[in-house]
């Protein structure tokens, strides 16, 4: 391509992004993983990307720091077991503030746009525990806002999970807050439209299919064409993200909120661990949802386009799999910044890969081809694995569902040997069953990954939270006598 050409594209592409949406597309960015990029690296990619705002799930200084003058708008996250000394405390909600939202806005210029007052606190998984402290810790933020004068430029919301509303018939227009928290519903409604603030809710078709197997496929996407169309009084509704989003509106409208702003949190589609997670429907998905942002296109009862924020932005190998094996494969992209299928989020180009990542060395821990299946040994090793390191590619209708037995145990013991930095002491498995290799195991989609650089390896020990603060050098000597005693 010439100059010439090029720098047509660059006009192009410039004029794609002035003429988009004026809020642009977003990312959630959780750092829920053993080996999490660096956070340089993930601003530069999400730069290189066209996000222009992201989504935390805390305060993390390093992270702030990294977005510092980048342009990109920040949503702040405060987690739910914060909520209890911020709603008994102002003074906690100030220091809150002083510490995670003004020092950054004004010595490190990040353009902190809100703040998430805790995540999907009203979840049917926390028993109640959050309801009665939401809306006196979103107060007190708020208050503690004002007092930082930076109420105008910083809104507070909170994220909630689309259970918080649901619909008598399948008719959006029968929409209305969920009976056993209705009340306090209007409160949290009453208060955010107060104080100029959005409504904040993650939506998850995939989560439909998956807890149904009767739903119908088609309506989960995007493309139309859908048999299972609903007509609400004129309105047609060819997929449920758009369905699902319209009850919200109508529960509003019913309590007298018809106008108030709506983001969409959390919205995507994960690539693993579940039959109806692959790249190929997740790219169906967020390209559906993608083509809709970029055509300015919204729902039926909210033409304006969608301000949403995918989810998510990386992989996390280090979260709960209590959800399903599918909750580490939501990431647009691989947890090394490589995107898993061509997305465009502009109308121009694809997803591309963050740049100046630092791999581990090319050696992988495998079943020794001198062992034997039959070892007594080989089921507890590899369930010893599993519980450190993330197998959740392994089963049926995954990545590497065509692995044979010994390809089973080799994805295993490598996975565990690479979140431990390829210390030679994680490829030890008892009765010499693991050995490593220079040759790649990888085949087809089934990939037997490398771990990038790890900048917490060195403080191993120190570090907290994650499987790296193990010393594998202890725990496989521990579980050598545990499985010589079992
Ligand atoms: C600021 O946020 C971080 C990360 O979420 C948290 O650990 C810290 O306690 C917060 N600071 C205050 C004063 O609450
Ligand atoms: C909620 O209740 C169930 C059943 O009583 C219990 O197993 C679970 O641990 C509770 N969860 C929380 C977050 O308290
Ligand atoms: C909602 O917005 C419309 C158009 O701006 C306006 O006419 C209407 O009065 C508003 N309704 C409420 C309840 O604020
Ligand atoms: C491989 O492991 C998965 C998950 O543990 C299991 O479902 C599958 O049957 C195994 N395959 C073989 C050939 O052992
Ligand atoms: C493992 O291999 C080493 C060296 O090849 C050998 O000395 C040892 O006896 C083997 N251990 C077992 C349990 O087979």
């Amino acid at each position: 391509m010439g100059w010439q050409s090029m720098g047509l594209v660059v006009v192009v592409l410039h004029m794609a992004l002035l003429i988009g949406p004026g809020s642009g597309i977003g990312a959630n960015w959780g750092t829920q993983a053993t080996h999490p990029l660096p956070p340089s690296i993930v601003v530069k990619m999400l730069k290189d990307n066209g996000f222009e705002k992201v989504k935390l799930f805390d305060a993390d200084a390093n992270i702030l720091k990294a977005l510092s003058k980048s342009g990109i708008q920040v949503m702040v996250g405060i987690p739910n077991d914060m909520l209890l000394s911020l709603a008994n405390s102002e003074q906690a909600a100030q220091n809150w503030v002083a510490q995670n939202v003004s020092a950054h806005v004004s010595s490190n210029a990040v353009d902190i746009r809100y703040v998430a007052v805790g995540n999907e606190p009203f979840l049917a998984a926390y028993n109640g525990t959050y309801i009665g402290l939401l809306l006196p810790a979103l107060q007190n933020v708020q208050s503690a806002l004002v007092k930082a004068g930076l109420a105008t430029q910083v809104k507070v919301t909170v994220p909630l999970n689309a259970d918080v509303y649901q619909s008598s018939s399948n008719l959006p227009s029968d929409g209305d807050f969920r009976s056993d928290i209705h009340q306090l519903m209007v409160q949290i409604v009453q208060f955010l439209n107060d104080n100029g603030s959005p409504f904040t809710i993650n939506i998850y078709p995939f989560i439909s299919l998956y807890n149904d197997p009767n739903f119908p496929t088609d309506f989960a996407f995007f493309d139309g064409g859908s048999s299972s169309a609903i007509n609400d009084g004129g309105r047609i509704y060819d997929n449920v993200f758009d369905a699902n989003h319209d009850t919200l509106v109508w529960a509003l409208q019913k309590n007298g909120y018809g106008n108030l702003s709506i983001i969409v949190g959390e919205i995507g589609w994960p690539t693993d661990g579940d039959k109806n997670a692959n790249p190929k429907s997740a790219q169906r998905f967020n390209q559906g949802f993608m083509s809709r942002v970029t055509a300015g296109k919204g729902t039926p009862m909210r033409p304006s386009p969608v301000d949403a924020y995918l989810f998510s932005l990386i992989d996390e190998d280090a979260k709960s799999i209590q959800p399903g094996n599918f909750e580490r494969h939501w990431g647009l992209f691989y947890f090394d910044g490589t995107p898993k299928y061509p997305l465009r989020l502009t109308s121009s180009n694809d997803l591309v890969p963050a740049k100046d990542v630092q791999y581990q060395a090319k050696k992988w821990c495998v079943m020794s081809p001198m062992a034997s299946l039959d070892d007594p040994q080989v089921g507890p090793s590899v369930s010893y694995a599993c519980s450190h390191a993330d197998c959740t590619s392994l089963g049926f209708a995954t990545s590497c569902a065509n692995l044979d037995a010994r390809g089973n145990i080799s994805y295993a013991f490598n996975d565990y040997y690479q979140i431990f930095d390829q210390l030679d002491s994680a490829c030890m498995f008892p009765n010499n069953l693991s050995v490593v290799t220079n040759t790649d195991p990888s085949s087809g989609d089934c990939k037997f990954r490398i771990m990038i650089h790890n900048p917490r390896a060195a403080a191993v020990g120190a570090a907290q939270g994650t499987a790296t603060s193990f010393t594998p050098h202890v725990i496989v000597f521990f579980s050598l006598i545990v499985f010589t005693l079992t």
